[in-house]
């Protein structure tokens, strides 16, 4: 049976060729459904033997596991950038700080323009082109619109990138311009943005590529893929995330679920949600047992989990009950220890993705993890992002945050003596 579409709630099934975002009939979100009986055709022995792959479509971590992916799509339709294939990190002084013994890292940040989206927008693109779209639009705190306009681009599309006027990173804003992506900043915050391009993407024709399209999501799925497949298929303990728009939580739910059924993985982790505490509208809406979703307006330095309705809401939760998951809340200055942690030993990551290791602190402090447990954290982003955010750590400048793993920039004259002075 050929892959569907059909919603989360209702369970209305649409074609998979239709331009459609959440059900016409109930207005929920939207799976991308595989037929998985028999195994989906898949085995670890199917996945492992296309690793070290030069051609596409296999030499892509997202495109390795394509039965679980796109299984129907032709391989001319695909658009990749070689996407995924990040390293996973296991690093003592990290794993330390979290307080466990075992920690891996899977750095996101190493995709080809610098985070997670890039596994996401492969199959995102690729669906444009199978619909033959011509412009694709997205709202983004940053990363998903240097991936998009990167992706289409390539692609030949027309992108559409619609941007906060405040607190956008520049380099994420270069990389839109550069890649020819037509960039609006609007006077909004990232939630109002995202409002806004649905509403244009439906009256214009556009085809919206934000994770409310449940092609970004099948590509995200495969962090998860590599990662357990970078574990020789062991399981974790806990799968530790940092949650916006809650993309990736849902992603991970669907990822884990389809690996079980298929045999890949005999249990489910338990899944973590790390939220900053100004931009912790799932955090709350758990802390209060589900009972009524009240959006915040969202305030902290980590500018890529900006966000105060998340448009994946239904779908985290689905992955809480699936995996006996949690969501916890860090402070800005546990980001910034955090990050200042990760970056010291040398891997570094935006301050989004630091949540992660700071959310898994919290919680073994919180004896919500024990020290036994081993836990897989996800870096969502690189450290070139945010460099503002960066330096002023270091140089105390944050208003709010102390600098407490300080690594201060000297001023020196021109004048050896004293730089050897300084040395010494
Ligand atoms: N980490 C980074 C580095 C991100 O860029 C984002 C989202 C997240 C975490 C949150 O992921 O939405 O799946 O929960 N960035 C979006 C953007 C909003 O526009 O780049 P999520």
């Amino acid at each position: 049976m050929p892959s569907i579409l059909q919603c989360i709630d209702c369970a209305q099934q649409y074609p998979i060729d239709r331009v459609i975002y959440t059900c016409a009939a109930c207005g929920s979100l939207l799976d991308v459904a595989h037929d998985l009986s028999a195994g989906g055709g898949v085995t670890r022995s199917l996945f492992d033997d296309r690793l070290g792959a030069l051609s596409p479509p296999y030499n892509s971590g997202v495109w390795r596991f394509k039965e679980l992916v796109y299984p129907g799509i032709e391989d001319s339709a695909i658009v990749s950038r070689m996407e995924g294939n990040t390293n996973l990190y296991e690093q003592p002084r990290l794993a330390a700080f979290a307080g466990v013994d075992t920690l891996f890292l899977k750095h996101e940040g190493e995709n080809p323009t610098g985070s997670f989206k890039d596994r996401g927008m492969t199959t995102g693109v690729t669906q444009a082109n199978v619909l033959g779209m011509t412009r694709v639009a997205c709202a983004s705190t940053g990363n998903t619109s240097a991936s998009m306009a990167a992706y289409a681009a390539y692609a030949g599309l027309q992108g559409i990138i619609f941007l906060q006027n405040r607190q956008i990173a520049l380099g994420k804003l270069a990389q839109g311009v550069a890649f020819g992506a037509t960039c609006l900043q609007v006077n909004a915050d990232f939630d109002r943005n995202m409002e806004l391009v649905q509403i244009v993407s439906e009256q214009l024709g556009i085809y919206l590529l934000n994770s409310v399209n449940p092609f970004r999501l099948e590509g995200q799925k495969s962090i998860i893929f590599e990662a357990l497949q970078q574990l020789r298929w062991r399981v974790p303990d806990w799968v530790v995330v940092p949650g916006g728009n809650l993309g990736n939580s849902s992603a991970f739910g669907k990822a884990l679920r389809e690996m079980f059924e298929v045999g890949l993985i005999d249990r489910l982790p338990r899944l973590a949600i790390v939220q900053a505490e100004g931009a912790n509208p799932l955090y709350r809406h758990f802390a209060g047992g589900f009972k009524r979703f009240e959006p915040v307006k969202a305030e902290t330095i980590a500018t890529a989990i900006k966000i105060g309705n998340p448009v994946n809401l239904r779908k985290a939760i689905r992955t809480l009950e699936w995996t006996g998951g949690v969501v916890e809340e860090v402070s800005d200055q546990q980001i910034m220890d955090a990050k200042a942690i990760i970056d010291g030993v040398g891997i570094g990551c935006e301050p989004a993705s630091a949540c992660s290791l700071a959310g898994a602190r919290k919680l073994v402090e919180n004896s919500v993890i024990r020290p036994g447990d081993s836990v897989l954290a996800v870096l969502t982003g690189h450290i070139m992002k945010d460099p503002e955010a960066t330096i002023g750590y270091h140089t105390g400048e944050l208003p709010g945050i102390s600098p407490r793993l300080r690594n201060r920039i000297q001023q020196v004259d021109d004048d050896l003596q004293a730089i050897v002075r300084l040395l010494n």
